[in-house]
């Protein structure tokens, strides 16, 4: 099931699909930016809310949205410098963020996957409803080498999961690190901060940042600092702490490096909010984690149904590989190549308590 979304600043009209299934969990997502736009999940008396920070429409997307629910790449998160060597070649991108004053090029550049329109085909597979979503990007583009061609498989599972499934080719190395957006508040958009969700992150070690919120290139433990998610904690208790990577970055805006003895599917994080019992819980291939805790919200616009989004209403969860990996050699690396595809797999597993 599908309409329009509105008219994209390029011309073509941009759609919005309907996954669900029949217990009434269901995603609505745009092929614009692969964008989720609302994701109703039951809390404990079987109440859907709609748990994605987002917009009604479509300009508001385009105009304004600080990454709500959508695709980022090529290369998600940060790159230092906006410059990375691979096979003997420096390659230049755009600047588009600068914390701190150090400039860095974020979430794949000018013109991410975020913001273009990606060619839809609605599937039902044996797994659930879903959508596939394919985009080429070209040799060049944000100044990525290669063509590379890329699909994301979103699908509503019968037991309220989202799946999201990623592949990719390229023609020459590229470096890739694919991830989706998605703002979550499980107590419902728009409802006020999530500082009392319980999060819990499976990971024992996180990739220390500078100001310009880049890997100093090492893991850290997290013992002993408020990045201490081993165990449950609500977000609020410890984030105004005097830690300094607490203080460089405004709060949460950290890559957790997830607990994992091999590759393949590995538990990430689990967040409940206690008030509706909704919990969402993290599984995903990659070997990283960043959990943004909204910090640059700041109330200066209006989001789904009028609601003005301030700091810290919503949470982020974007499964990784570590950000400015391809300047970083001792990280797992994002460099794609011929021959070889990237396939990866994050699901999000929603229950009630
Ligand atoms: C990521 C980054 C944050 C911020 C948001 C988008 O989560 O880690 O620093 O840039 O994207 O606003």
């Amino acid at each position: 099931m599908s309409h329009s979304f509105g008219k994209t600043p390029d011309g073509p009209t941009a759609q919005l699909f309907t996954l669900q299934n029949d217990r009434g969990f269901r995603a609505e997502i745009s092929d614009y930016g692969g964008t989720i736009v609302r994701l109703f999940a039951p809390d404990r008396r079987g109440r859907l809310a709609d748990v994605v920070l987002g917009f009604d429409s479509l300009e508001e997307y385009v105009a304004r949205s600080p990454y709500f629910g959508c695709i980022v790449g090529r290369v998600g998160n940060r790159i230092a410098g906006g410059k990375f060597p691979l096979d003997g070649r420096e390659h230049t991108l755009a600047c588009n963020n600068s914390p701190g004053g150090l400039p860095c090029s974020l979430h794949g550049g000018l013109h991410g996957f975020d913001k273009l329109l990606w060619a839809a085909t609605p599937l039902t597979l044996p797994a659930g409803s879903a959508l596939r979503l394919d985009y080429r990007s070209a040799d060049g583009e944000e100044g990525y080498p290669g063509n590379l061609d890329v699909t994301v498989t979103y699908t509503v599972t019968a037991d309220d999961a989202l799946r999201i499934e990623y592949t990719a080719t390229t023609d020459r190395a590229t470096p890739v690190n694919l991830t989706n957006h998605s703002y979550f508040n499980l107590a419902g958009a728009g409802s006020g901060s999530a500082l009392d969700h319980i999060v819990t992150l499976h990971a024992r070690t996180y990739t220390p940042v500078n100001a310009g919120l880049i890997p100093l290139g090492h893991v850290a433990p997290v013992e002993g600092t408020p990045l201490d998610f081993t165990t449950p904690h609500a977000i609020a208790k410890r984030i105004g702490s005097a830690h300094e990577q607490l203080r460089l970055a405004g709060g949460y805006d950290h890559n957790f490096v997830i607990n994992r003895r091999g590759p393949g599917l590995a538990h990430a994080a689990t967040v409940e909010d206690p008030v509706s019992g909704r919990w969402l819980e993290i599984h995903t291939t990659e070997p990283g984690v960043q959990f943004y805790t909204g910090n640059f919200l700041d109330g200066s616009f209006a989001g789904k149904d009028g609601h003005v989004y301030q700091r810290r209403d919503g949470f982020c969860l974007e499964t990784q590989h570590f950000p400015d990996s391809p300047n970083q050699p001792e990280f797992p690396s994002v460099i794609l190549r011929p021959g070889a595809p990237l396939r990866s797999t994050t699901i999000f597993q929603f229950g009630h308590s």
